[in-house]
């Protein structure tokens, strides 16, 4: 009902594969991969040599996260490294049909994701090509950073498409997500939350837990 997907950005990364058993053992629904390239946004992450080490240590599904300008061009690395769902930005990439297709051809499950400022109506044309889709409740960057409520419409009218197309699409929401913030988005109709810093900056069992918790209270 509730899936949780701790973001390994806001984690210890001298023992990354540590942090990576903590959020298995903690009840990790997935794991979040954030890739960045300093060009879609500012800031700079990992790429796939990162991402395939940390395949042995676990078997839970890497959710990889790519705010990375022209995404198509890695779709291959990617999914060759271990991620399992692979969400690209619509701002990103001019090819996103094309993107979408090969992803799912290369044995990935696509996901797309929109920043902020980006409406749903602008990804209903794609909505029969993902299994998920990621609506961004901070601007792409950075952890720590606030949940905008602002959001909370748009996460309504993706859940509302959503049920009435009957498409199997997973609606996740990533930014600032909290044990506060977790129901505020369960109840808008997310159904995978992201967590970096409310997950990390604590026991990580009792965080997940936390999250889940707020989420499913919320939807009763
Ligand atoms: C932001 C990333 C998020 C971020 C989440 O660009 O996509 O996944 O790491 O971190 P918190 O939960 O701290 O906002
Ligand atoms: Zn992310």
């Amino acid at each position: 009902m509730i899936k949780v997907s701790p973001s390994i950005l806001s984690a210890n990364f001298t023992r990354l594969g540590d942090e990576v058993k903590r959020a298995e053992r903690g009840g990790a629904d997935y794991l979040h991969v954030d890739v960045m390239d300093g060009v879609f946004v500012p800031n700079l992450t990992l790429g796939p040599p990162v991402i395939a080490s940390l395949r042995p240590v676990t078997e839970i599904p890497f959710d990889v996260h790519l705010m990375i300008q022209r995404p198509r061009r890695y779709v291959d690395d990617f999914v060759r490294s271990g991620a399992n769902i692979l969400t690209v930005h619509l701002e990103a990439e001019e090819e996103m049909e094309k993107t979408l297709k090969e992803i799912r051809e290369f044995g990935a499950r696509p996901g797309l994701s929109i920043k902020p400022a980006t409406t749903f109506e602008a990804v209903k044309p794609f909505m029969g090509l993902v299994d998920l889709l990621l609506i961004m409740t901070v601007e792409p960057g950075f952890a720590g950073q606030q949940f905008m409520v602002e959001m909370l419409p748009k996460i309504e009218e993706a859940r509302e498409f959503i049920d009435k197309s009957g498409l199997d699409v997973e609606l996740e929401v990533d930014g600032g997500v909290d044990e506060v913030t977790a129901g505020l988005a369960a109840k808008a109709g997310a159904r995978v939350l992201v967590a970096g810093s409310a997950i990390y900056g604590g026991r990580v069992r009792n965080r997940i837990a936390k999250i889940r918790k707020s989420a499913l209270a919320a939807l009763t």
